[in-house]
């Protein structure tokens, strides 16, 4: 019955919470490797989450991927009490410009009738570049608001997926495979243990400043994304909320 349905998926999210030791997990059923408009489920619960974890104003962080463009989708005015203000968390990192999280921001702030920035970054940069484009007053403006945000939502990908995705590098190609990576997230590649194993130089939100991040929700979806949920989580913060699918969640129990 789907009363049995609905307490078996709490009971999952409660094993889930502790065995991850992460703030919540929230668990949609079903599995999006199979039904890709499970996504906007994902979104559902994002926003509605959202809506319980933010009273008043706040600077919202995004990441780029499909999930998080179908989170945008589901974002309504209705869940914002006060003024939000979306940045994006980091510049392109190769995604195709509607995956991108500046393009996400703009659609997240028009869904909300709220404001957005927008980081004026290439996708990667050399060392010599960042120290010069992170001088210039824009970026700087919202690389100081994207220290100050009180939440970072973000997408986790499949490593390699990720990597064939976006315009790598066969050079950076070979490093992430032989270094075992089985996931990623806003441009940082995790091996099995949860261990950065490479990251895209790019400007934005860095992995030491995750932990002064008050609320982090990490939404990621479909049993072939296991892995690279379990792999990033073994050192999030412990602040994290997951939200994600039955076909993702039972292979983490
Ligand atoms: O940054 C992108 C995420 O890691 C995953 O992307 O939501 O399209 O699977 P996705």
């Amino acid at each position: 019955s789907v009363m049995r349905e609905v307490a078996g998926i709490n009971q999952m999210e409660k094993e889930l919470e502790k065995k991850l030791q992460i703030k919540r997990v929230i668990i949609v059923a079903g599995d999006s490797d199979h039904s890709p408009w499970l996504k906007k489920e994902l979104g559902l619960a994002t926003a509605n989450c959202m809506k319980s974890l933010l009273k008043g104003n706040n600077i919202i962080a995004v990441n780029g991927g499909t999930t998080m463009a179908a989170v945008a989708e589901m974002l309504t005015p209705n869940i914002v009490d006060g003024e939000w203000l979306f940045v994006p968390a980091r510049g392109g990192i190769g995604e195709d410009v509607k995956n991108q999280a500046n393009t996400i921001c703009s659609m997240m702030a028009d869904r909300t009738a709220s404001k957005h920035r927008v980081l004026y970054a290439p996708d990667e940069v050399s060392k010599e570049m960042y120290k010069s484009i992170v001088k210039d007053a824009r970026i700087n403006e919202v690389l100081q608001l994207i220290k100050s945000a009180s939440l970072l939502i973000h997408g986790i990908g499949d490593a390699i997926t990720m990597a064939e995705r976006r315009s790598t590098s066969a050079s950076d190609l070979e490093k992430i495979v032989q270094a075992e990576a089985v996931g990623e997230a806003f441009g940082y590649y995790f091996n099995e243990d949860g261990e950065v194993v490479h990251k895209v130089q790019t400007i934005g939100l860095r992995l030491e400043n995750l932990s002064t991040v008050p609320n982090v929700i990490a939404v990621a979806g479909g049993s072939s994304k296991s892995k690279a949920i379990s792999a990033y989580l073994k050192k999030a913060p412990p602040s994290t909320i997951l939200i994600t699918d039955e076909g993702a969640a039972k292979n983490l129990i």
